[in-house]
């Protein structure tokens, strides 16, 4: 879910719809706004796009200069305006909207239903509003840390109180809430982008912090009510970063970054032949050279770019190496110790079965590295380090460019550990060193044969079922061809590592079920052909992406997407590209919502 709220001298409707547009990625099931005026509040809410909301608030846009806004992505209770946000204790004296999930709601529902309270929805979040009713008493600070210890869960809030014009009252836990502090007025908002038109100067609330918005400034408590004092972040990013720059979607923007994003990741980290992170990793020589294990930690397609990582960490250095889903990761019983170190990557820095997992790691001792594209994110707050990407925003919900930024992080990470080890020769570091900072152009000559790609897209658009292969570092590359398939143009696509394909998926293989094979020449080549011949024996049609030259890819497969010829280690920088714009053509061509997919969250920060 997304929150914004706005207090100050604009429009504010015109405030909270922009800011819900530019959050609109993380939910979209409905929307609405609540506008503070005269001491009345009103409240629109639509089930659907915020574009929706806003046909419906142009006809009767409330006046005002406070007022908060939601765009939901549904957990407790179904998609119905009556579930929408904000939502208000039923006299309308407070009116809130919630990012999160309310744990403990059935508990805390039964004690106000005894004491003869109704609800109108069904959600979680009504229950905060009629708690905060009963217990207020003239003291919001004292009504707000009764809040913070009654509730369970996580939370993002933003609160409006009727009788109090002046202010917009925010809490959290668990859930983001930047605050954003502007000349003569003030936002809260789940994420940046929604704050960017009106500041660029930060505040990142911490779990168990309140917070007081006025036009004048911003005033901060701890969760038992103490004042306390916050540095501020100013941001890099500029607006522009932020929207779509004459693409048809920020998808489409998004890839055609990439080669930008590797660069900038790369910039100023290489020095002769040799990589250097020590002016920004907090993690000493000492310290580096101690560790015996590593495990990356991630979800979604932060995870597959994580299982790429592994490949190149156990060629380079002599770490122990181990990767794991967050959701999976946090239950386990993982050996984790002192000189393990633990590497969550995250674009969003937000999610929460990373956040868990990390507390899991910190519990257990390890050194923990976040390696995520927001510097002020929670994950990059709660790690003992962290390492940027320097992707920008990515607001297609289907990511992309920061898979790109993570894989050439994580690459420089694992080039720096073996340097300090001593694992990799000079030679080799800048044999791989120089090979990296050719990349950017390499991703750009793809982007140059968008067109083919588009074709093929055209003819496969109607297919229903695709199998995805590779071997090596191509199997990850495969996992992620596919994941972009499925999300954005809902085709149902399954990826395998190619050896694996004879034990089960060569069943489902027929004329119509097309296969992708990720076949760059690298030493598992002659072996991936093998298996272009396997599916082909059942009549699949197939797509091979390959490198440059390779002729005998073009005799075997149907149709293959050529991509720059690479060192193997690097295959996936350039292997990928074709598959995210396969993906975004095939949904293109089926008219399918590109950067907001159906029930897809970007950020996911409930578990
Ligand atoms: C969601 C997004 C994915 C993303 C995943 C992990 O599922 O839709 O695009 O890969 O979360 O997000 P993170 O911010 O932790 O990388």
């Amino acid at each position: 879910c997304g929150i914004v709220g706005y207090i100050g001298y604009r429009d504010v409707c015109g405030v909270l719809l922009d800011g819900l547009k530019r959050l609109e990625y993380r939910g979209y099931d409905s929307a609405g706004i609540a506008v503070l005026n005269n001491k009345e509040i009103e409240i629109i809410k639509e089930v659907g796009k915020v574009s929706d909301l806003e046909r419906i608030v142009s006809n009767r846009a409330p006046k005002g200069n406070i007022g908060i806004g939601h765009t939901r992505w549904a957990t407790h209770g179904g998609v119905s305006a009556v579930n929408a946000h904000p939502h208000s204790d039923g006299y309308k004296r407070f009116v809130l909207a919630h990012n999160g999930i309310i744990e403990n709601y059935h508990e805390l529902k039964d004690e106000l239903s005894a004491q003869g309270i109704t609800f109108a929805s069904q959600t979680d979040t009504e229950v905060i509003a009629h708690l905060l009713y009963k217990v207020y008493d003239g003291n919001m600070l004292n009504a707000l840390t009764y809040l913070q210890s009654r509730l369970r869960g996580s939370y993002a809030l933003a609160i409006l109180n009727r009788d109090d014009t002046d202010h917009i009252y925010c809490m959290r836990k668990g859930s983001p809430l930047v605050l954003g502090q502007g000349d003569g007025e003030a936002l809260c908002a789940s994420d940046i982008p929604a704050i960017l038109p009106y500041t660029r100067k930060v505040i990142y609330m911490d779990d168990g912090d309140i917070a007081e918005l006025s036009p004048r400034g911003i005033k901060l408590w701890d969760e038992r009510g103490m004042p306390i004092e916050k540095k501020s972040f100013f941001i890099e990013w500029d607006l522009s970063m932020a929207e779509m720059g004459g693409y048809p979607h920020y998808m489409l923007k998004e890839i055609h970054e990439q080669g930008g994003v590797c660069r900038a990741t790369i910039k100023g980290r290489v020095h002769d032949g040799k990589v250097d992170l020590s002016g920004e990793l907090a993690m000493d020589e000492e310290t580096i050279k101690g560790f015996k294990a590593i495990h990356i930690v991630a979800c979604g397609t932060s995870y597959y770019a994580s299982l790429i990582a592994e490949r190149v960490f156990e060629r380079w250095t002599d770490l122990d190496i181990k990767v794991d889903i967050a959701s999976e990761y946090r239950y386990r019983d993982s050996k984790i110790s002192p000189d393990t170190l633990v590497v969550f990557v995250s674009q969003s820095g937000e999610t929460a079965d990373t956040l868990a997992a990390q507390r899991k790691a910190r519990e257990s001792g390890a050194y923990s590295l976040a390696v995520t594209n927001v510097q002020g994110s929670t994950l990059a707050r709660s790690c003992d380090d962290f390492l940027l990407l320097k992707a920008g925003p990515e607001i297609g919900v289907a990511a992309t460019k920061t898979f790109m930024g993570q894989i050439t992080s994580l690459y420089l990470l694992a080039l720096y550990i073996a340097k300090i080890k001593g694992t990799l020769s000079d030679q080799k570091q800048k044999e791989l060193t120089d090979e990296m900072i050719q990349l950017a152009y390499k991703i750009e000559t793809i982007l140059e044969r968008e067109p083919s790609i588009e074709d093929l897209a055209w003819k496969f658009a109607d297919y229903k079922n695709f199998l995805f292969l590779g071997r090596g570092m191509s199997f990850p590359v495969a996992l992620e061809g596919a994941l972009k398939l499925k999300e954005i143009s809902y085709i149902h696509a399954e990826a395998y590592a190619a050896g694996e394909m004879k034990h089960g998926p060569i069943a489902l293989i027929d004329p119509n079920v097309p296969v992708v094979v990720v076949a760059p020449k690298d030493s598992l080549y002659e072996k991936t052909l093998s298996n272009i011949q396997e599916a082909k024996a059942r009549h699949a049609p197939i797509i091979a992406v390959g490198f440059d030259g390779d002729e005998r890819l073009a005799s075997d497969a149907d149709h293959v997407l050529y991509v720059p010829s690479t060192l193997e280690e690097f295959s996936p920088f350039v292997t990928v590209v074709p598959l995210q714009l396969f993906a975004y053509h095939v949904a293109k061509k089926r008219g399918c919502e590109i950067d907001k997919p159906r029930n897809l969250a970007k950020s996911v920060t409930v578990e």
